[in-house]
């Protein structure tokens, strides 16, 4: 008899894609340090009357922090999946939900590539990105981020995260590094992950990609085997040596409020001075 997955035994991207049985498990699904984490990361700036971008914000985890200070009406989450976005409607009504139908291989294969970041005729103080180019290819991270700066009011920044897949996030509690702790998430899924030798595969690695749980790839997006160019996880690992050489300009900071994710903050320089 299969035993029934627990929250936080399994991804994100199962509680919309996945067996009704995972969907399920959305409403007892607690992601609630969001605000904290970035808060932290920008150095506690004002945020009340400013306009914030949550790209990539599923259904507003943002807002249901307990300590968001944003104001739902200058709130905008932008995202490929239309039923978290109607989730979060339903929550917060006078905030804005918008979707973005760009293809990604795990959240929305059905997208269209390419797709540009919609225009919402406002530029943003804060543009927001948390564990989103943790699943996508690194071309798509750049295209991406390019397209975001544009989204940015002067001396506004954007904050995006990503993982490294060598550091030791909770070295007291936890021995293993981010890619083992993916991998042991990964095997309460599908038993059949071979953690030691995918584990084994990635060390050394500057950024590799992991895809379904089962298929590591060093310095690669790798392969989707699938015809319709779909997978149901994609997990990206940079380091942050690696990152900080693909965006010169940006500003890496270590994970904040004892999460997993590293952060990049991209300012645009401020015109008006
Ligand atoms: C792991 S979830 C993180 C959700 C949210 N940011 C949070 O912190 O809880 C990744 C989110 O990124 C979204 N996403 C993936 N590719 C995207 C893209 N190209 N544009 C916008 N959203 C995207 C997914 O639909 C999903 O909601």
């Amino acid at each position: 008899m299969s035993s029934k997955p627990q929250t936080g035994e399994v991804e994100e991207v199962y509680l919309w894609r996945g067996s009704n049985e995972q969907r399920a498990l959305r409403s007892m699904w607690g992601k609630f340090g969001r605000f904290s984490y970035f808060n932290q990361q920008l150095g506690f700036p004002v945020w009340s009357g400013k306009p914030v971008l949550d790209f990539g914000g599923n259904e507003g985890n943002l807002l249901m922090d307990k300590d968001c200070t944003i104001d739902p009406e200058h709130y905008y989450c932008v995202d490929v999946l239309a039923e978290a976005l109607a989730e979060g409607r339903k929550r917060f009504p006078e905030a804005h939900w918008i979707h973005y139908n760009r293809y990604n291989c795990s959240f929305n294969p059905e997208g269209v590539r390419g797709l540009p970041v919609p225009d919402l005729g406002i530029k943003f103080e804060m543009i927001l990105a948390y564990s989103v180019f943790t699943h996508t290819t690194r071309e798509d991270m750049h295209a991406l981020v390019e397209e975001l700066r544009g989204h940015l009011a002067p001396g506004g920044t954007l904050a995006f995260t990503f993982i490294d897949p060598h550091f030791h996030p909770w070295p007291e509690e936890y021995p293993g590094n981010n890619v083992r702790w993916r991998l042991e998430k990964s095997r309460k899924v599908n038993p059949q992950v071979d953690v030691d030798r995918l584990l084994a595969q990635s060390e050394g690695a500057d950024w590799c990609a992991l895809i379904d749980g089962t298929g590591l790839y060093v310095n690669s997006n790798g392969n989707w085997r699938d015809e319709a160019q779909r997978c149901l996880t994609y997990n990206m690992f940079y380091t942050a040596e690696f990152l900080q050489k693909e965006f010169p300009d940006g500003t890496i900071l270590p994970p904040a409020n004892r999460e997993m994710q590293h952060c990049c903050l991209i300012r645009k320089s401020d015109e008006r001075v």
